[in-house]
């Protein structure tokens, strides 16, 4: 059996605290859940992750910050593995006062590395005395109860709305704890729209893969607007939930057409366009990891139309440039700076 992340090991040394109908917030590896005393409640945000937990195991599964109104207060014991993000801790902090019983016992799980010291903080302000109970492969354990039960839960109460304006065009982005820049525009993703403006895909149908907040199809279609141009539409996938939520909630306020898939890269996403356009992930955590970027670039192709454009930013130190000549076609460097390159290749036509 592979090794479990640590706050899920340490929970497994611990499965005396899970009594009666337990809610896991935060699963990261599927291969908790049969290895717990009884099946409850398993949250995650990661849409391929979500796919095991509904289809493969007797958990209810729960696809980030969106609860089943049937899930109010039905769990005696809820775990919160602790997010990167603080404000995102205070979210899921709220969802396990949701899910929990009034009085449930609620336990938080977290790497010191990670901030759990802060996390509790803001554990002991909704959970009475809290009591660390063990410390174990790098992280704590601690428990308290639900004393303040929330009877309401509703992920569009935490929506922020940020105004950003590029390349002349101004556009409005949903925001919600977790999900990539929050509050500002990413510099690879502004250097991606500019070479946008100075050069259009000059097509009026895009995938954007790992579309975050939906900030790519915002300033498209403002963009089209802006010049007078025919709609364009631009389909999105994210694998994060609260990503896929932000570019719906994007794509509604600005009118954009186009479609928000949740998947985990492109295996299980459907059809061709004849441009995808990318400011594509790097990490896992805090380490750098090309390797979902890597199996983007080898599946792209099958969903470029022959002759279709791949435009993609990433790091300029990011082994990138011969994959996208090797899978896609001859490679053009369309915007270069000392942190990020925008890559431009059409596919080969024989492909
Ligand atoms: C660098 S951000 C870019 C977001 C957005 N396109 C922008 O420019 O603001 C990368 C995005 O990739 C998503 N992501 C990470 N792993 C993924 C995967 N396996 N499949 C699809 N999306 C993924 C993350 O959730 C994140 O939103």
């Amino acid at each position: 059996m592979s090794a479990l992340p640590n706050t899920h090991e340490v929970l497994l040394r611990n499965a005396h605290l899970l009594n009666g109908r337990p809610a896991l917030l935060g699963v990261s590896d599927a291969s908790l859940l049969p290895r717990c005393p009884v099946p409850g409640i398993a949250m995650t945000e990661h849409a391929g992750l979500w796919q095991i937990l509904s289809h493969d195991t007797d958990w209810a599964g729960c696809f980030g910050y969106e609860p089943d109104r049937q899930q109010q207060g039905s769990c005696d014991t809820v775990v919160v593995f602790l997010p990167k993000a603080r404000a995102e801790c205070e979210l899921r902090l709220a969802l396990a006062r949701y899910l929990g019983k009034p009085g449930a016992a609620l336990v938080v799980i977290g790497e010191k590395k990670e901030g759990i010291a802060g996390a509790i903080k803001q554990f002991s302000v909704v959970a009475g005395e809290v009591v660390k109970v063990d410390s174990a492969r790098h992280c704590q354990v601690w428990c308290g109860r639900n004393t303040q039960p929330l009877t309401k839960f509703r992920l569009t109460d935490w929506l922020s709305w940020t105004e950003l304006s590029c390349a002349g065009v101004a556009l409005s982005v949903a925001g919600l704890p977790g999900v990539f820049s929050l509050g500002r525009l990413d510099d690879g993703t502004r250097m991606l729209l500019e070479t946008l403006a100075e050069s259009p895909l000059g097509v009026d149908r895009v995938l954007d893969f790992a579309c975050g907040a939906g900030v790519i199809g915002s300033w498209l279609h403002g963009f089209h607007q802006l010049a007078g141009k025919k709609p364009i539409r631009v389909d999105g996938t994210d694998v994060q939930a609260q990503a896929v939520f932000c570019a719906r909630e994007s794509y509604r306020k600005a009118g954009v057409n186009g479609e928000i898939f949740a998947a985990d890269g492109l295996a299980a996403v459907q059809g061709k366009w004849p441009a995808v356009i990318s400011n594509p992930p790097f990490h896992t955590g805090v380490k750098t990891d090309t390797s979902m970027t890597e199996q983007f670039l080898a599946q792209v192709a099958a969903h470029l139309a022959h002759g279709g454009e791949l435009r993609l930013v990433a790091n300029s130190f990011l082994p990138y440039e011969a994959l996208i000549r090797q899978h896609i076609g001859p490679v053009e460097k369309l915007a270069q700076d000392r942190r990020f390159t925008v890559y431009r290749a059409f596919r080969k036509k024989s492909g």
